[in-house]
């Protein structure tokens, strides 16, 4: 059974520029745009045209720099974003426009001041307009994490009658639980009339630290596209993180369903934009975090030297990072610093390893890491012959 492709549509130079703190300049975004179709991302959600002279131009320039991913705007459901949107995407060679509007009660309610029909009818005219420029309109229903399904339903089936390609459904707050974001993608994919033919698309927020799990519950209940960025990058506590997404795909093979990532330069990627963004990656982080390969206690160590597959899922190669590391604390063991100091060319028997373990361990718990120019200096101090 092949697998089903699951389209990358990466909103970093949207969702994620939004972030306080981050100012890319133009220069930097088409670096990373440049960097994003390489590593295979589908869709680049380039940013909001109408936000800002200096988005609109960004847009614009990736618009036309970029000859194999789509190039996305967004804009909301209002004729002048989406004459601005349509504008600055005039020179991509695939381009789509993102339209919507809030659909949850409390979006109608106190953002719009709206009621529910008048919202369908801004949905309708909203993507018939971004129509009338792009073949590729996506339609957004903001909040419909927490937007009553049969509502959402319809509010989806009028977008698609008005010629919408794509229907993204985001948990804009970071609410829902993955069992119910599934069942929110599931209700769609069996309710609503013209589905099949369009794409449904996740788009998740970190708020409560579910946004990986909730695409991934998406995307196992008929989502075909993810919205995600690169490190998790996004207003609040950020957007799905790309390479979680792609990774949990590539290591679960039985799901049957991929992206078309090349995983190996997911690393280079990562260290790109926590760098051109200001935004530095926590060392936990999964898959691109310093740490994540990185294995520090007796017990992982001696596993991880007699075979790496004990505490590793992934080949680090496979993500673009050259190898483990041995981090040698106060919790390593004999093996590891064996290990270490065979690396940096010592070869003990058994005595000359007891009576260096017995230094380093002092060491150890004087200072947090002991590194390679710290054991030349035991083995120097403590006259050790190898
Ligand atoms: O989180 C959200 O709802 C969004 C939309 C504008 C797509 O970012
Ligand atoms: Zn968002």
């Amino acid at each position: 059974m092949t697998a089903q492709k699951i389209q990358i549509f990466d909103t970093t130079l949207r969702d994620g520029e939004q972030v306080p703190g981050c100012k890319l300049n133009q220069d930097e975004k088409l670096v990373i745009a440049r960097q994003l179709e390489l590593l295979g991302v589908d869709v680049i959600e380039a940013g909001f045209p109408v936000s800002s002279p200096g988005d609109f131009a960004a847009v614009a320039a990736i618009a036309a720099q970029t000859r194999e991913a789509t190039v996305c705007g967004l804009s909301r459901a209002v004729e002048n974003d989406i004459r601005v949107a349509a504008e600055s995407l005039r020179h991509a060679r695939y381009p789509r426009i993102h339209t919507g509007i809030g659909t949850s009660e409390s979006h109608i309610r106190f953002k719009l001041n709206s009621t529910p029909e008048q919202v369908i009818e801004r949905a309708v005219a909203a993507v018939k307009l971004a129509k009338s420029f792009v073949e590729d309109v996506e339609f957004y229903a903001e909040d419909a994490g927490r937007t009553d399904n049969e509502y959402l339903a319809r509010v989806c089936e009028a977008a698609i009658r008005a010629g919408a390609t794509v229907l993204n459904i985001p948990d804009t707050t970071g609410y829902c639980l993955p069992e119910e974001y599934g069942a929110k993608i599931k209700y769609l994919y069996e309710n609503v009339r013209g589905v099949h033919n369009v794409t449904l698309s996740t788009h998740c927020h970190n708020d409560l630290g579910l946004a990986t799990a909730n695409s991934i519950a998406g995307a196992l209940n008929g989502a075909r596209q993810i919205e995600c960025t690169i490190n998790g990058v996004g207003e609040r506590a950020g957007n799905t993180a790309l390479e979680e997404v792609v990774m949990i795909l590539r290591q679960h093979p039985y799901l049957h369903l991929d992206t078309s990532i090349t995983t190996q330069l997911l690393a280079e990627t990562s260290a790109m934009v926590s760098q051109l963004m200001c935004m530095p990656v926590q060392p936990n982080k999964a898959i691109v975090g310093a740490n994540a390969f990185s294995h520090s206690s007796g017990i992982h160590q001696d596993g991880v030297i007699k075979h790496r597959e004990t505490y590793e899922i992934i080949d680090p190669r496979e993500v673009g990072v050259a190898d483990s590391s041995i981090v040698l604390t106060a919790r390593s063991g004999r093996a590891a610093l064996a290990y270490r100091l065979q690396k940096i060319g010592y070869d003990f028997d058994k005595n000359a390893l007891n009576k260096a373990y017995a230094s380093f361990l002092q060491l150890a718990d004087r200072q947090k890491e002991v590194v390679d120019t710290d054991l030349h200096m035991l083995v120097e101090q403590e006259n050790l012959v190898a």
